[in-house]
C-alpha cells in the first residue's frame, strides 16, 4: 500500500522529458528483429510491457542488446526466427502479444502464448479471425490466451475491420507481410499509425489512402535503421493533467510525441479550456514537440465514437479533467475501455466516487458533473494491477487535503517505472526551473 502526495500548495513547476512511447519501443523492437542488418533504438522505454517483449524475441532467437534506453538488434530477416523452447510470457502487454500474433502466423514453426491474469481476459478473437482468413491457424482458449499457433503460409486478404484497434491492424500488416500478394486493410476509424510510418522507415510498402481508413501492404524484405522514439505522450498526459487540474502550475514537457493519431488529449484540452503550447515541433521519424500547460479552470466535454481511438489511453485522465469542469461532461462510444488492462469504466466511476466524484457510469462511458466538490468517501485507492489507472488517481489525488494510499501501485512499472520519481521532483520545485 503506497502513500500518496496530497494537494500541493504552490502547484507543479519544472521540465521534464518523460519516457520513451511505449506503442513505438514495441514496435522498434518487432521490426527490428525481422530486418536485414542492425537496428538501433534511441530513448526505448525500458518499462515491464516493453521488456516482456524484447524477452519474446529473444526467445525468438534475436540476439537484442540494451543499455538502458539504448537497444541494439541484430535483426534475422522475415524468416530468421526460430522455434521458442517454452511458451512465450507476455506479461500484461497487450500490444505485444496482438503484434507477435500477427508475426508468428507467418513462421514456420508452433508457438503458444500465455500471459497474466489481466492479459488472459483480454479479447483475442480480434486478431484469430482476420488472421484464420488469411490461412493461419490459431488456437485460443475460449477466446482468450494461452494462444497457440501454427505458423502457415498466408494468402493476401482485403478485409474490412470490425474493431477500431491499432494492436489488430498492426497484427494484420505483419502477417500481410508474409503473404503471397498485396493486402488491403480497411479500418472502422483511423487508429494510432505507427506501424505504418516505421514500416516505411525500414523499407516497407505501405501505403495509407487518403480516407485515412485504407491501408494497401506488400510482402517487402526491410532494412534496419537506427530510431530515435519520442517521449511517450500518454505518459506525458498525466503531468499534463496534473498541472491543468492543480492550480499555480506550469510545467514544460520536452521532445513528447505528437502523432495526428494519438493528440486527441490536446484537442480535448483545447475545447475545454486548458491551457497547452506547443513549442519546437520536429519531426526525425514521428512528429514531436515541446509542451508548456498552466493551470486551467475547464468547460465540460461531450465526447463521441469518432473522438475516442485519438485518446484512448487518455480516457481515465478526461474523466479526471470532467471531473473539475464547470458543468456535466459526457464520454460515449467508449466500450472498448472495458477490454483494456482492467474494465476502465468500471475501474474510473468506482475509484473517482471514492473521492466524491459525481461519476454514472454508462455501458460505453460515462457521465460526470464536476459542479459537485469531492467529498472523500474511501481513503484507500486502488490500481486493479491497472498502470494508467493507479497513475491517474495518483494525479486525482493532488486535488484533496485527506492522505490516501494506493493499492496495487507496482502496476504503474508497466509503461511508467520512474513516474513517482518525475512526480515528486515538479511537486518540489517552487517556480519554474530550468
Ligand atoms: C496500442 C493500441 C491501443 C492502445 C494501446 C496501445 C498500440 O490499443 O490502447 O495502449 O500500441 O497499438 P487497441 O488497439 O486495443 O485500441
Amino acid at each position: 500500500m503506497m502513500k500518496l502526495m496530497q494537494q500541493s500548495q504552490h502547484g507543479l513547476h519544472g521540465t521534464l522529458a518523460v519516457p520513451g512511447d511505449k506503442s513505438l519501443s514495441h514496435r522498434g523492437l518487432i521490426l527490428g528483429a525481422i530486418s536485414q542488418g542492425t537496428t538501433e533504438l534511441r530513448h526505448f522505454l525500458p518499462a515491464e510491457d516493453c521488456l516482456s517483449t524484447l524477452t519474446a524475441l529473444r526467445a525468438l532467437g534475436v540476439a537484442i542488446q540494451r543499455q538502458e534506453t539504448t537497444v541494439v538488434i541484430e535483426g534475422r530477416g522475415i524468416n530468421g526466427l526460430v522455434r521458442p523452447q517454452q511458451p512465450l510470457d507476455m506479461g500484461n502487454a497487450g500490444t505485444a502479444t496482438r503484434l507477435l500474433a500477427g508475426l508468428l502466423v507467418g513462421q514456420n514453426f508452433e508457438t503458444t502464448l500465455v500471459g497474466d491474469d489481466s492479459l488472459s481476459q483480454r479479447p483475442m478473437e480480434r486478431v484469430q479471425e482476420p488472421l484464420m482468413r488469411m490461412g493461419a491457424q490459431v488456437a485460443l482458449t475460449a477466446g482468450h490466451l494461452p494462444m497457440r499457433i501454427t505458423g502457415q503460409p498466408l494468402h493476401a486478404i482485403d478485409y474490412q475491420m470490425t474493431v477500431a484497434s491499432a494492436q489488430a491492424k498492426s497484427a494484420l500488416i505483419l502477417a500481410a507481410l508474409q503473404a503471397d500478394g498485396p493486402s488491403k486493410i480497411i479500418e472502422k476509424l483511423p487508429t494510432r499509425d505507427h506501424t505504418e510510418r516505421m514500416l516505411q522507415a525500414f523499407g516497407g510498402q505501405i501505403t495509407t489512402a487518403s480516407d485515412q481508413r485504407t491501408i494497401t501492404v506488400s510482402p517487402a524484405k526491410l532494412q534496419g535503421q537506427m530510431i530515435t522514439i519520442p517521449g511517450d505522450l500518454s505518459s506525458a498526459a498525466f503531468f499534463i493533467t496534473a498541472a491543468t487540474i492543480v492550480p499555480g502550475s506550469k510545467l514544460c514537457l520536452t521532445n513528447v510525441g505528437l502523432n495526428p493519431t494519438r493528440t486527441g488529449l490536446l484537442s480535448i484540452l483545447e475545447r475545454m479550456g486548458g491551457r497547452v503550447t506547443i513549442r519546437q515541433r520536429t519531426q526525425v521519424g514521428e512528429p514531436a514537440g515541446d509542451l508548456e500547460i498552466q493551470s486551467a479552470q475547464l468547460q465540460p466535454i461531450k465526447l463521441t465514437a469518432q473522438d475516442i481511438p485519438a485518446v484512448i489511453d487518455e480516457l481515465p485522465l478526461v474523466a479526471l479533467l470532467a471531473a473539475t469542469a464547470d458543468g456535466i461532461s459526457e464520454i460515449s462510444g467508449a466500450a472498448e475501455l472495458r477490454v483494456k488492462e482492467t474494465d476502465r469504466i468500471a475501474t474510473i466511476v468506482t475509484e473517482l466516487r471514492k473521492l466524491g466524484v459525481k461519476i454514472t457510469e454508462r455501458p460505453d462511458g460515462f457521465v460526470i458533473d464536476g459542479r459537485e466538490p469531492w467529498h472523500v468517501q474511501d481513503t484507500q485507492l486502488d490500481s486493479h494491477g491497472d498502470h494508467r489507472i493507479g497513475m491517474m488517481m495518483a494525479i486525482a489525488a493532488l486535488r484533496i487535503q485527506e492522505p490516501v494510499t494506493l493499492a496495487n501501485a507496482s502496476a504503474i512499472n508497466i509503461s511508467y517505472p520512474t513516474f513517482f520519481e518525475d512526480l515528486q521532483r515538479l511537486q518540489a520545485n517552487t517556480e519554474v526551473s530550468k
